[in-house]
């Protein structure tokens, strides 16, 4: 049996790890590699309970400094456990900093690096952290599996060609698998910042806001703030651990009192939000899929789009990080159109796992 060693390390690529380690273990042995970097148990633990994701064999427990002093020490630590594992693939989703390193960490030892979401591109920005970790890691991956087709036009720009495959988007798998299994029980894992149990209201709009680009000095995010607080229903917003303080502090100081600030929910309970929200503010890649997923109109405070495929009729826009330009893109037409269904058929880890071992029977 093949040894494929996974590395993940933050949030989403839990959530898909949960519906791709599951067909992988199938017939593959998996060894898993947390690398610390996202430890909170409503960061990390909470989504290996409630969606039933094997133990990691590995926690590096790296996280937090300078982008350089954590994809360094993660580079070093998940060589050690590669030279003692020596697996016959290392598998990567996304491009946080802990996929940059597990690639990296591999490409070095010659172990073929398998990139899930490979060829996700904002335009090659490359003053955003993200988009670094994905050209970087594409460009030392074997096998380039693409959740859409802007992604397969991205890596045949880049020169790619037979290593790239359309597989769908396990984000996609995990939105179809989980929706059907909600009940309304898991909106009552929503708490305030003292623990205190929050009520949902029957009208809200949900918001995450995490990005360096927009929560890294207090302007952005109190002009983000500014328009959450005119909108005509609450907004419940579940703050990432990055900017908890900064959020605190401004709506304090702003009296921004429509907007309800929770602690970072479970995967459950953010897709129920999702589903019964009346529209999404975000700037992030996994949300404003999700929004498109639920044909919830979106508004992505970002500069580029990451995810062309949801732009089409207004469904996702992008806004400035000002308060004037997020009101406008909340009030534009939006048309979903049910016929078009650019993320796959909600089977993306199948087609993961077929082209994994197709891999090895072309060699
Ligand atoms: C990372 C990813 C980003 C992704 C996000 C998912 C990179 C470059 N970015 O950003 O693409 O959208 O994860 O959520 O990898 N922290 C805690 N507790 C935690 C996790 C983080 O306190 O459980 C703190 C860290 O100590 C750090 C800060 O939050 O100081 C930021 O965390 P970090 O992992 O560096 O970046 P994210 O913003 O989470
Ligand atoms: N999410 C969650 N709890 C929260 C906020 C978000 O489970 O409190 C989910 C969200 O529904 C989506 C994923 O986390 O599935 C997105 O992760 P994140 O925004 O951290 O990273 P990105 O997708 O921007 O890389």
């Amino acid at each position: 049996m093949k040894k494929i060693c996974t590395v993940v390390g933050a949030r989403p690529q839990f959530i898909k790890l949960a519906m791709v380690s599951r067909v992988l273990r199938r017939e593959f042995r998996e060894v898993l590699i947390h690398t610390g970097q996202h430890y909170d148990h409503n960061m990390s633990g909470i989504f290996f309970e409630e969606m039933d994701i094997p133990k990691p064999d590995y926690n590096l427990g790296i996280s937090g400094g300078t982008h350089g002093q954590m994809t360094g020490q993660m580079l070093i630590e998940i060589e050690k456990v590669l030279l003692k594992e020596r697996p016959d693939m290392l598998l990567l989703f996304g491009d946080t900093n802990s996929t940059l390193a597990g690639a990296l960490a591999a490409v070095k030892l010659h172990i073929p690096v398998c990139h899930v979401e490979a060829g996700n591109r904002g335009g090659g920005i490359l003053e955003n952290p993200e988009e670094i970790n994905r050209i970087l890691t594409d460009h030392v991956s074997s096998l380039h599996l693409a959740c859409t087709v802007s992604g397969v036009d991205f890596l045949k720009r880049e020169g790619f060609s037979s290593s790239i495959h359309l597989v769908g988007d396990p984000m996609y798998d995990a939105f179809c698998y989980c929706s059907a299994r909600l009940d309304g029980s898991e909106l009552a894992e929503l708490k305030g910042f003292d623990g205190s149990p929050i009520s949902l209201p029957e009208d809200f709009y949900y918001m995450t806001c995490h990005r360096q680009e927009n929560t890294d000095t207090d302007e952005k995010l109190d002009q983000i703030f500014q328009a959450m607080n005119s909108l005509d229903a609450q907004v419940i917003y579940p703050v990432h651990p990055r900017n908890h303080e900064r959020a605190v502090r401004l709506r304090e100081a702003g009296g921004y009192e429509n907007i309800i600030l929770v602690l970072p929910v479970g995967y459950k309970t953010s897709i129920s939000l999702v589903n019964r929200a009346k529209k999404i503010i975000t700037d992030s890649g996994g949300l404003q899929r999700e929004a498109f997923f639920a044909q919830k109109p979106c508004v992505t405070v970002f500069d580029w789009a990451v995810w062309p495929e949801t732009m089409v009729n207004g469904c996702n826009q992008l806004a400035k990080p000002q308060k004037e330009d997020i009101l406008a893109k909340l009030d534009a037409p939006v048309q979903f159109n049910l016929s078009y269904q650019p993320f796959g058929d909600g089977h993306s880890a199948e087609k993961i796992v077929e082209q994994i071992r197709t891999y090895w029977n072309r060699r």
